[in-house]
């Protein structure tokens, strides 16, 4: 299978798994994918852009207001430009967000805008990802018709074991691949 011709847009948040979207870029890259990153303010405490710039090969964008003044992208290209988007790692915080509509950041801002398929990876710890509010948040976004990658179970960063680890790589690409069938 290929996303050859495929423009990926990369959501990542902050979560103590954003290390893992570096695999995840350059899985899809592998697979022919244009990838072009939006990382959340949150998201840069937890890894660089020169990272994810480096394994894209693609400019990274971060703040809504920091596009300003590029005339050749504005705050809603990517949205435009993407097939599809991944949120990977997804915090319960834009889950929430997301659910709300709240638009206070470029990655809220671009999925909000965007007509392409939206792929959520949550990642979190089990109380969090379990939480009544949360639940209630995804549910909402798969009635928008919002996509997910079930989290997997096992021993989470901060020590407890339970559900709320980023689903593995390889079930992400296939998640993503399977979009275009
Ligand atoms: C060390 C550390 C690890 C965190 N890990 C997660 C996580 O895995 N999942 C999550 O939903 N929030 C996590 N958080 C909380 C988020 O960083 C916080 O909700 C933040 O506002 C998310 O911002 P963003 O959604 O804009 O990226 C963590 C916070 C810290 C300090």
């Amino acid at each position: 299978m290929s996303l050859k011709n495929k423009n990926v847009v990369i959501g990542v948040c902050g979560s103590i798994a954003a290390y893992k979207s570096c695999d995840i870029i350059r899985g899809l890259v592998k697979l022919g994918a244009n990838v072009e990153s939006i990382l959340t303010s949150n998201g840069a405490k937890f890894i660089t852009s020169l990272t994810l710039q480096t394994l894209s090969k693609n400019k990274v964008y971060s703040g809504m207001f920091d596009i300003l003044g590029n005339l050749e992208i504005n705050h809603i290209s990517l949205a435009k430009k993407a097939d599809v988007i991944v949120v990977a790692p997804a915090t319960a915080d834009i889950i929430a967000k997301f659910a709300c509509g709240i638009v206070d950041d470029l990655l809220t801002c671009t999925v909000l805008t965007s007509k392409a398929k939206i792929l959520i990876c949550p990642a979190m710890n089990s109380s969090m990802l379990n939480h009544k509010a949360t639940q209630s948040n995804i549910e909402t976004l798969k009635s928008y018709g919002y996509e997910f990658v079930v989290p997997e179970r096992g021993k989470l960063a901060c020590g407890d074991y339970g559900d709320g680890r980023l689903a593995s790589l390889a079930s992400i690409l296939s998640v993503v691949e399977g979009l275009f069938l």
